[in-house]
């Protein structure tokens, strides 16, 4: 996914510089995320470009070029074929993160990467070459297995590789990754829509790029200190943890790393642990509401289909790749406002703010589509096609800067080591389900529900808005092993954690005593 990062094992500061190996772990994650944005941007220009369209959705192709201007604007790509060629991807995806959870923790994080970057290639080839529908959606296929494994496996690998302090930034450079593969996509469409009648092979073609460098790179980097440990060989484990830091004084860490693997190990039944146990209660419902709520805001009805949603409002061919294309770099801008800001401003005002600014764009959308937007194939004005543009734009920039980020480095903040691994993997697994959705469902809501589409995202903005208001609490700056004072703070959660011993109560209490004078 996006992937999101687990925090460090005992959240605890050691030695360590930011070593060639780091550096070159970081371009790995460059790679894992480019790949999942260039997959996620790619396939709205593809479907939108009439040669490929005339290749395997000739029926769409006649609809909209002899029925144009006889029937309705909404319901042009209303196809369920042409939308499982974007969503088949995330069911394949959902369906291997739990293979990617077991080979990572049985055999490590970089054979579970090379799997990973074999899928890509695999897929890529199959679509560039495709001859039909069925070769089309097998490679989508094992595209989405490619993500499955590379989520899992290369925040894992990041955040274990990673000195503590950076563990935070590479979290949100894996999503401004993501959104910078998304904007390649959308550029390279924007190139490849005028190359008949082959340009879209190459669209899909090209994500062989970071295909390859996500295999070699994971077969020229080491397995990660805690997956070697894990699996019980220590001094190979020491001897990497020492290359990784660049120095000898690695002993503190290394038997952390020892006790976290025999804590963890000692945990037997994590699924069962995380689902049914009160005291997890608060971590798992705000994880599993970030994620569903991250899909229900509508921005993958944009990331997937900007250029053909642009195209149902009457934009020309041309003006909707290269809009898609703006939206696409405000979403990378906005994420690096993200990066500058989480850390001052905090997780929650960068939520309401957004879910302010959200709201409002979709609902100016939906009374300019409403009035201007006309069922016997009418076309908005361009004044009003503008302010439409601008609209989108608002309202990817505060996804960009809140719920794209935030979903996934605020579960990565709350989850206590016990369960941390099996949390990230019902984080994974929930934002793909809930992607699927959305990519399978988008294009047939907007034809029945019209301009009413964006008043249901409207309505959902409206209500993770409130649940943030009342359920989520500040995780600024708070080390994972004192978020339990923040469950016992608020006034809802605090039912469901078990009550503090008397000293660490007391400890508390002085502590937030000194904070108000
Ligand atoms: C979401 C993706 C989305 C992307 C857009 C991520 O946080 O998980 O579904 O496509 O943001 O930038």
């Amino acid at each position: 996914m996006a992937g999101g990062f687990a925090a460090g094992p005992g959240g605890s500061q050691h030695e360590g510089k930011f070593t060639a190996y780091v550096a070159v772990a970081c371009l790995l994650a460059a790679t894992g995320g480019l790949m999942f944005g260039y997959d996620v941007g790619i396939s709205g220009g593809v479907t939108s470009m009439n040669d490929f369209l005339g290749k395997f959705f000739p029926s769409i192709l006649r609809k909209k070029l002899e029925l144009a201007g006889k029937e309705g604007n909404y319901c042009k790509y209303d196809d369920q074929g042409l939308q499982a060629f974007t969503s088949s991807l995330y069911l394949a995806g959902l369906v291997a993160t739990f293979a990617a959870s077991y080979t990572t923790q049985r055999f490590g994080r970089k054979p579970t990467m090379l799997i990973a970057g074999l899928f890509f290639i695999a897929g890529v080839v199959f679509n560039a070459a495709a001859e039909n529908l069925a070769m089309l959606i097998i490679g989508r296929i094992l595209l989405g297995c490619g993500v499955g494994f590379a989520n899992q496996a290369v925040p894992l690998y990041l955040s274990e590789i990673a000195p503590t302090r950076y563990r935070g930034g590479l979290n949100i450079l894996f999503q401004l990754n993501v959104t910078i593969g998304i904007l390649i996509a959308n550029l390279i469409n924007y190139g490849t829509d005028k190359l008949h009648p082959w340009g879209w092979r190459l669209s899909l073609g090209l994500a062989g790029i970071p295909a390859v460098l996500l295999t070699v790179g994971s077969l020229c980097l080491c397995e990660t200190p805690n997956s070697l440990i894990e699996r019980g060989h220590f001094e190979r484990g020491k001897t990497v943890l020492r290359r990784v830091r660049g120095t000898d004084n690695i002993h503190e860490e290394f038997d952390e790393l020892v006790e976290v693997s025999r804590l963890a190990k000692s945990v037997e039944h994590p699924y069962r642990n995380l689902f049914f146990s009160r005291a997890y209660r608060p971590q798992l419902v705000i994880s599993l509401a970030l994620q569903i709520f991250q899909q229900l805001t509508g921005i993958n009805a944009i990331m997937f289909y900007a250029p053909v949603l642009f195209q149902t409002l009457g934009f020309e061919s041309d003006a909707s790749l290269y809009s898609a294309a703006i939206t696409g770099a405000v979403n990378v801008v906005s994420t690096v406002v993200s990066i500058l800001t989480v850390d001052r401003f905090g997780r929650r005002v960068l939520l309401l703010e957004a879910g302010v600014q959200m709201f409002l764009a979709q609902v100016v959308i939906a009374i300019i589509l409403g009035t201007g937007l006309k069922e016997d194939g009418s076309q908005l004005s361009h004044a009003a096609a503008i302010v439409v543009v601008c609209m989108i734009c608002t309202f990817v920039s505060a996804f960009a800067w809140s719920w794209g980020p935030l979903g996934w480095l605020i579960p990565s903040e709350i989850f206590p080591l016990e369960i941390r691994s099996s949390g990230q993997s019902v984080v994974v697994c929930t934002n793909l389900l809930f992607t699927f959705v959305i990519a399978q469902a988008f294009l047939s809501m907007l034809c029945h529900f019209k301009y009413g589409i964006f008043l249901f995202f409207a309505s959902w903005v409206l209500v993770m808005t409130t649940f943030t208001l009342f359920l989520i609490p500040e995780t600024k700056g708070i080390p994972i092993e004192e978020m339990v004072f923040v469950w016992r703070r608020h006034w809802l959660w605090r039912r469901f954690v078990p009550p503090l011993p008397q000293e660490l109560e007391a400890i508390e209490m002085r502590k937030s005593h000194d904070a108000k004078a």
